[in-house]
């Protein structure tokens, strides 16, 4: 990898962290009031490449570190310390009087485009404990993909866990990771008997071993792996490769017992495109969903917003090759002048940051999509929407809110928020496939708004029925995910307050639906825990929920791991992961709030990422790994 991406990936992510991103980036910060603590946010919309940070060193350091005063370390010397140090020289150090013209975003630019290269060289040299031997596989892997199967139901039966409603309380913490370089951990592991697999902030890609924790091997990615990977099965049905993303939107493939690259291709179709929803392996195919940044470029009154076009890229997931691109909206074209004088563009917008679903049965690939940056909204924008799996052909689409158009200018500079703009409901979480007990198939779709609707795969996507699970927010109501067996559904809800356009009260906590009706079973609504705007105050389930035959797997953004009766409900077992934690690695770890990564289930162990640090919530660094003790 040539550190040169990665410092540019970094000056990306670094920014994004101190601003949005989120949930795809497609969150709005001041509407919602547990927001982000940024500051000059127009500054974050700047061209983030090697031209302009080239630029900020020509004006501002090359008359003395190149090479002419003496007592200035050369450009090659500075080029030898990490971002951090040279942010720090830069603040409160001997460069602070020198850096007074420098936003804190420039010293960032400026500080990763010097040290990218220091930088990669300091996460290489981390020492992990590494385990002895070689990995190799003994059976199939036992949650291969984010969805833990193609229809992305999260539903573990009886002979996939050993843990119960009878044996919960036996849980307790067997060993915790910490992840070096990250304030948060969103990357949702994919775990075979032998080998826990995911990504991290700072790009490391990890094969952790399944009991110990010891470290089989690590691959560093251009960017932040925000995703999970998918495993691809070899010949005799074993693990073979890891396919994943990461932020720069690059897609990789690497050997499962080695972490050996096998391919890399890059889907930077757009200056801003990035890859936050975990892509979907089917056969030799991977669908890759694309989202962007373009919410925050859109701060900058003088960026003609908007350009990029949501999407699904099917790859040959064997040599990386494009197979066909679907993009939800059709080439922008200019329209109105912003209040700041610049031309705008649309249709924009519509990024798709949810898993795909795969529908064997009808060769169908299902998804859900977010919302039109800017105007004229189009028709597939806040939608599930169902492609031929063969050609990436639109077969049908049912779009639940029209007209929802809106972006990161929205509550903030506003010259390049829409005139007329929309809630920003996106569908985070992906369509489940399911089968009722009678053996109709039906299609499951949660939305931000905190709606929860039933669709007819054999009609169209028509909707069968809809029910009001949350009041909706912009980090949902429905934010990540949902669980089904076919009978109950069962639904977190974040509800966070600050959203304009919300129903009813806040429901934060999880509730549990029949398939075939709609009909609710119950509704177990967390009290808020205290009355500040802080994450720690609301047991809110953001993240993707999990489900057995009888218990429903809930991480909340209070820090707290909750695990609840599937029958009623009722509260059974929780953990706070918010303290400091021993780790097997030495790295200092504390949990933080749970968000995009839902928790995993294998055998006697439950498996979950800990720590998220944008809108106010807790950040946090932690894997940790829970066992059924002995009696
Ligand atoms: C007016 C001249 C001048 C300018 C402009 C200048 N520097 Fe320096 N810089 C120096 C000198 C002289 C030193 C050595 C100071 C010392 O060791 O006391 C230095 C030291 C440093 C160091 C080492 C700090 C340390 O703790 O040892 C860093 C890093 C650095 N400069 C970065 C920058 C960056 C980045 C810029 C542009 C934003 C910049 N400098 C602009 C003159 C300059």
């Amino acid at each position: 990898m040539s550190s040169k991406r990665y410092r540019n990936a970094l000056i990306v992510a670094t920014i994004l962290g101190a601003l949005a991103s989120c949930t795809e980036a497609d969150t709005s910060q001041e509407e919602n009031e547990i927001k982000t603590n940024s500051g000059d946010e127009t500054a974050a919309s700047v061209e983030f490449n090697d031209t302009y940070a080239e630029g900020l060193y020509q004006d501002h350091c090359a008359i003395c570190h190149n090479g002419t005063i003496p007592e200035a370390p050369t450009r090659e010397t500075l080029e030898r310390m990490t971002s951090p140090n040279l942010i720090a020289a830069m603040t409160d150090g001997v460069m602070a009087p020198q850096s007074v013209r420098l936003s804190s975003f420039d010293k960032e630019i400026l500080a990763t485009y010097l040290g990218g290269a220091a930088d990669d060289a300091a996460r290489r040299a981390i020492d992990m404990p590494r385990c002895e031997g070689d990995l190799s596989f003994s059976r199939e892997a036992a949650w291969n993909r984010w969805g833990g199967d193609l229809r992305n139901s999260r539903f573990r039966t009886a002979d996939m866990t050993e843990i119960t409603a009878d044996n919960v309380d036996r849980l307790s913490l067997k060993w915790a990771f910490g992840f070096p370089n990250a304030v948060r951990a969103r990357s949702q592991p994919a775990v075979t008997q032998e080998a826990i697999f995911t990504g991290s902030q700072d790009g490391t890609v990890y094969a952790l071993d399944t009991e110990k924790g010891c470290v089989w091997w690590t691959y560093y990615a251009e960017a932040e792996v925000r995703v999970a990977p998918s495993i691809k099965p070899d010949a005799q049905g074993l693990p073979g490769s890891l396919l994943f993303t990461d932020f720069n939107a690059n897609v990789y493939s690497i050997d499962a017992e080695t972490g050996a690259e096998i391919w890399k291709t890059s889907l930077k179709d757009h200056p801003v495109t990035t890859l936050t929803g975990s892509p979907t392996l089917h056969a030799d195919r991977l669908f890759v969903p694309m989202s962007s940044t373009e919410v925050v470029s859109a701060f900058n009154p003088e960026y003609e917003c908007c350009t990029f076009r949501g999407g699904v890229v099917a790859l040959d997931a064997k040599t990386g090759e494009r197979y066909w691109t679907f993009h939800t909206v059709a080439e922008p074209q200019p329209t109105r002048i912003n209040a700041a004088g610049t031309q705008m563009h649309g249709p924009s917008g519509a990024p798709v940051w949810s898993v795909p679903t795969v529908d064997e049965k009808r060769d169908l690939l299902y998804f859900g999509t977010g919302e039109n940056y800017t105007a004229p909204a189009n028709e597939l924008s806040d939608a599930i929407i169902a492609l031929s799996l063969e050609t990436g052909e639109l077969v049908w689409k049912n779009q639940t809110i029209s007209g929802d158009t809106w972006n990161g200018a929205c509550g903030s500079t506003n010259a390049n928020c829409p005139e007329d703009r929309g809630p920003d409901f996106d569908f985070g979480a992906p369509p489940i496939l399911t089968t009722l007990p009678n053996g109709k198939d039906i299609i499951l779709a949660g939305q931000k708004s905190g709606m929860v609707y039933a669709m007819d795969p054999d009609n169209e996507g028509e909707t069968l029925w809809s029910a009001r699970a949350g009041m909706g927010g912009y980090n949902g109501g429905i934010h990540w995910g949902m669980a089904s067996d076919g009978e109950t559904l069962f639904v977190g809800i974040a509800d966070t307050p600050g959203h304009h356009m919300t129903v009813g009260p806040p429901r934060h906590g999880v509730h549990a639906y029949d398939v075939e009706t709609g009909t609710p079973i119950w509704s177990t609504i967390e009290e808020k825990l205290c009355d500040e705007l802080n994450a720690r105050c609301f047991p809110a389930a953001s993240a993707p929920v999990t489900a057995t035959n009888d218990l429903v797997f809930a991480g909340g953004l209070d820090a707290t791991m909750r695990i609840y009766s599937a029958q009623s409900g009722d509260l059974l077992w929780s953990f706070d992961t918010m303290s400091e934690l021993e780790t097997v690695n030495s790295v200092p770890a504390f949990g933080g709030s749970i968000d995009s990564a839902g928790p995993v289930l294998i055998g006697d162990k439950l498996i979950i990422n800990s720590g998220y640090d944008k809108f106010r919530l807790l950040p946090g660094n932690a894997l940790l790994v829970f066992e059924l003790e002995e009696e």
